[in-house]
């Protein structure tokens, strides 16, 4: 017996977890359990997908779904459940680390089995999240590092929300004071590639009303953009639907919290690289995977809520109605306006375009600015405006500075070493984020340790380790790594954390590729800038004389470093405060001088990224 039936994309099951389709037939897509429920009996053709095994997840008090064929990752993200899956299941960041019957082992590469009992080890949830609006542009410190005294993330005006992301982490409930608000309110997105803050500010004064902040849940389809592009070549609405739920969710609790006298949102700004936006708008992203790399749509300049939150690519909602019929939406929401950053390019997105007006709003940049903004992502975008010149590029850096691809690397959370120096014997000191056991190493730990090793004449200029690392590192544990320092032996319940060889040329690929964007940049314009703004929590963290030290940043930029904090929100922020929902958002001037630079077809970029690889006698 062969059936096909059409009833929908996958996505339009993932909110039952545990049922999720499967491309049968291009075009069709099968749910096994309606099937069976139609014809009475299994359809043969169909019994590999069925959905027959059980998988069990203690910890998050789950219990899950699998078919045939089916692998512990598949299993995870049908369930909804968050993992560190950096390389998409490819098999090849090994971070997607689960515990099976007290076996380890990759979620993506162990077939699910029925009964199974699961522990996710690898989770990106508990990250601290950088809330703050940008661009107070705060001087680097005098021991060269941002962010607050104790280390953590979250500048002296920022807040870090907490890991539940229900409030600021001070426990403040992430709200301004009440006292000078105006009653009316506005909303500002920042969808990013790892994290999401929604942030609802009172239009009057801009104080903050609620935020919410979390990590982005389609961040179990990849880290990077291209891994999301990847998932949503010619059909988006799965990743669609999965970013629309989590920020609607987002809206409507804030609005919930603020209790039935909240007068609702009077617009909603967002913004976000390309590829987010367009998988938020539930567009195919082929023109961003393949050469010439030009994005297919442009934006609409008026949206919706139920237009961009509410309804999937197929008509059907994202909220589900109350059992009369009636919305499960706050009033009003469905028809507020929503405004979307438009962006330059497929890889200079509208999160750099609003960041550029949070700065040029809020800084003394003067008539004639002279300034380099840089927001190190896994796909590090970088814009230079000088007067009235704009110059754009963006830089495959890869997950590297987020701790991607590092054999022990993890994101920003507690227990991650972010701080390392060398002691010597081939012994190593460290910090870690919240004073817990080592997890593992963030970025700003990379960048850190690999000052530390240049300084120790561990690692050489061409970044290969030295006679003198070889005689304290061991076998690397698997793959071509080869050889690995240990940075924290597994004790007082942490784990043990090493460093490989290739490690350093993951880290080489990455901060070659960033500083090539920097020096071609003002290599066009002529001049190195008055200032250079880091955006986003990773500038945060990162001590500058180790960024000097490894060649991330021109030591010539020394004294001009500013970090601006989250910008892509900052400018969102002021498009709700300024004019009314009718405004447009004030990024006309920005789109039409800018001139987008491709690195990779530019004349100096292969000398100049060599030269960048390397580091520092
Ligand atoms: S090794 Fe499993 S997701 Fe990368």
């Amino acid at each position: 017996m062969k059936i096909i039936v059409n009833i929908g994309q996958p996505s339009l099951l993932l909110p039952d977890r545990g049922f999720h389709g499967k491309n049968l037939i291009s075009g069709c897509n099968v749910f096994s359990r309606d099937v069976y429920r139609f014809c009475g009996k299994i359809p043969t053709v169909l019994c590999y997908y069925i959905l027959d095994m059980k998988i069990y997840f203690p910890d998050n008090g789950i219990e899950a779904s699998a078919g045939e064929g089916d692998t512990l990752l598949d299993a995870i993200r049908a369930a909804g459940l968050p993992i560190e899956a950096v390389c998409s299941g490819r098999g090849t960041c090994g971070k997607c680390r689960v515990r099976v019957n007290g076996t380890e082992g990759l979620a993506c590469r162990t077939a699910a089995a029925d009964g199974m009992s699961v522990e996710i080890l690898s989770s990106s949830e508990g990250q601290e999240i950088l809330t703050d609006s940008g661009a107070a542009g705060k001087a680097g410190a005098p021991d060269g590092k941002a962010g607050a005294p104790d280390g953590k993330a979250g500048a002296p005006d920022g807040k870090a929300v907490a890991p539940d992301g229900s409030g600021a982490a001070d426990g403040s409930g992430g709200a301004g004071g009440a006292g000078s608000r105006s009653g009316r309110m506005a909303i500002a997105i920042d969808i990013g590639t790892t994290t999401v803050v929604v942030k609802a500010v009172d239009t009057g004064s801009g104080e903050e009303v609620g935020v919410r902040a979390f990590t982005n849940p389609q961040r179990v389809y990849g880290a990077d953009v291209l891994s999301r592009i990847n998932n949503a070549m010619d059909d988006a609405s799965m990743l669609s639907g999965i970013i629309k739920e989590a920020v609607g969710n987002a809206i409507c609790d804030i609005l919930r919290a603020e209790g039935a006298g909240c007068p609702g949102p009077g617009k909603i700004v967002v913004a976000g690289n390309t590829t987010m936006m367009y998988l938020l708008l539930n567009l195919r992203c082929r023109s961003l995977g393949l050469a010439p790399f030009e994005p297919e749509f442009a934006f609409s300049p008026a949206y919706d809520y139920a237009g961009v939150f509410q309804t999937k690519g197929d008509g059907s909602s994202v909220f589900k109605t109350k059992g009369d019929g009636s919305s499960v939406l706050p009033d009003g929401l469905a028809s507020c306006p929503v405004l979307i950053y438009p962006y330059i390019s497929a890889y200079v997105g509208g999160d750099i375009v609003s960041g550029l007006v949070n700065i040029e709003r809020h800084l003394e940049t003067g008539a004639s600015p002279s300034y380099i903004l840089v927001d190190m992502g896994t796909n590090g975008e970088i814009a230079y405006r000088n007067g009235e010149r704009l110059i754009t590029t963006s830089t495959a850096a890869g997950p590297a500075l987020e701790g991607g691809n590092i054999a022990c690397g993890m994101s920003g959370l507690p227990g991650a070493i972010s701080e390392a120096s060398y002691m010597g014997d081939g012994r190593f000191s460290y910090k870690t984020i919240g004073d817990k056991p080592a997890a593992g190493i963030c970025g700003s730990g990379v960048i850190s340790l690999m000052a530390a090793l240049l300084d120790a004449g561990l690692v050489s200029a061409s970044g290969a380790f030295t006679d003198e690392a070889d005689r304290f590192a061991e076998d690397a544990d698997e793959g071509p790594a080869r050889k690995q320092l240990v940075i924290a032996e597994a004790d007082g319940g942490g784990a043990r954390v090493v460093f490989t060889q290739k490690d350093v040329r993951e880290f080489q690929l990455a901060k070659g590729a960033i500083r090539a964007g920097i020096d071609i940049l003002a290599e066009e314009m002529g001049e190195l800038p008055a200032a250079l703004y880091l955006a986003g929590g990773f500038g945060q963290n990162i001590s500058l004389e180790s960024a000097f030290r490894v060649g991330l940043i021109p030591r010539g930029l020394g004294g001009r470093i500013r970090f601006a904090g989250n910008t892509s929100l900052g400018g969102c922020v002021d498009a709700c405060v300024d004019g009314g929902a009718d405004a447009p958002l004030p990024s006309l001037a920005i789109i039409a001088a800018a001139r987008e630079i491709n690195l990779g077809s530019h004349k100096s970029f292969n000398d100049k990224f060599m030269d960048t690889m390397m580091f520092e006698e």
